[in-house]
């Protein structure tokens, strides 16, 4: 795997950290559970969507553009990467957002929205679930156009074959870390959304041939669904990348800790939250890695993980969105 074929613009100084978590380890009594500290990543507030944006705005700036056209969730990390990386290339950022559960998109919620004024987005769109987004992109990008200047259109999650080089990037950087760190891995738990994060993180360990299997967990799709999802785009990403495909049964999409549905908070989601802080000082999100977390403790106390195992947790960020999750995350709080 030669990832250094790929324009890349640099927003993260050095490997994110790897470490375990003995802690959490010890209160469940099982495996022995690492952190890929992937919320530790640059730009403001970190998270995953930062590697997939290196390569992603390195081909923006090679094709000319001047503004960055991306869409998500009202509380879309996402969103609010692309405006700051954006804001440090000195590019326009345009969001579209869609509005995925009906009711939810308030102009003045905290979290990521306020991030998006504070970092100085040019233009919010608001889009209703079901909406071609693809198309309505498109028209915002013919706008931007009209007024003389060049936009670049990402897709959501910058979930293409472009932006899940990040995440094989990811993989690469895991890998030497294991070695170096004399730490073996049974397998990697991931939160499982747009899909470039699984797809990429399962292109780079397929063409690394590294033996380590991906346990993703579903955050929005039925398992199916999300798992026809990964594996096309993990296929389109090693063959950007020149490396064999990764087998269908490679994927792994679990649906069990989606709950009520995308964004929609549970139980489970609520204890794991609260246990990373208070365990480790890790800051988990509502939406994703609250929710994968949640399965990997679940997998932990089932036995399905066994104890015998080390499971490195993909950390793929997400935290300013606790602060629009603040009453159903504190202690008492209702899901
Ligand atoms: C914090 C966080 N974790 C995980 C994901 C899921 O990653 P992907 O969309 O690449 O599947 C997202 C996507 O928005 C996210 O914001």
């Amino acid at each position: 795997m030669n990832l250094a074929r790929f324009p890349r613009r640099r927003y993260t100084p050095a490997p994110t950290p790897l470490q375990p978590l003995p802690r959490l380890s010890a209160a469940l009594g099982g495996p022995e559970i690492w952190i890929k500290r992937d919320d530790l990543t640059g730009l403001t507030g970190g998270g995953n969507k930062t590697r997939k944006l290196e390569f992603l705005v390195a081909d923006a700036l090679a094709q000319g553009a001047d503004t960055l056209i991306t869409v998500g969730a009202p509380q879309s990390n996402h969103c609010r990467l692309t405006l700051a990386a954006a804001v440090r290339e000195g590019l326009a950022c345009r969001l579209l957002i869609e509005e995925r559960v009906p009711g939810t998109y308030d102009p003045q919620a905290s979290g990521n929205n306020f991030l998006f004024d504070l970092l100085g987005v040019e233009q919010v769109r608001v889009a209703p679930l079901g909406a071609d987004l693809g198309a309505e992109m498109q028209a915002m990008a013919a706008e931007v156009a009209a007024e003389g200047r060049r936009a670049y259109v990402i897709p959501g999650g910058g979930s293409n074959a472009l932006g899940a080089l990040g995440y094989a990037a990811c993989a690469q950087e895991l890998m030497a870390q294991s070695f170096e760190q004399g730490a073996a891995f049974s397998r990697v738990v991931v939160a499982s959304g747009s899909a470039g994060t699984h797809a990429g993180v399962l292109a780079g360990l397929q063409a690394l041939s590294a033996g380590l299997p991906v346990t993703g967990v579903n955050v929005r799709r039925p398992r199916a669904e999300q798992e026809g999802n990964v594996h096309r785009l993990a296929v389109e990403t090693a063959a950007l990348l020149g490396a064999p495909p990764p087998p269908r049964d490679a994927v792994v999409c679990r649906d069990e800790w989606v709950g009520g549905g995308y964004s929609i908070p549970t139980d489970s989601m609520v204890e794991a939250v609260r246990m990373l802080a208070a365990l480790e000082g890790v800051l988990l999100d509502p939406v994703y890695t609250g929710k994968a977390m949640a399965g990997l403790i679940g997998m932990a106390r089932s036995g399905e993980i066994a104890s015998g195992e080390r499971v490195v947790f993909l950390h793929t960020g997400g935290w300013p969105a606790l602060f629009a999750y603040e009453g159903v995350l504190r202690a008492g709080g209702a899901a």
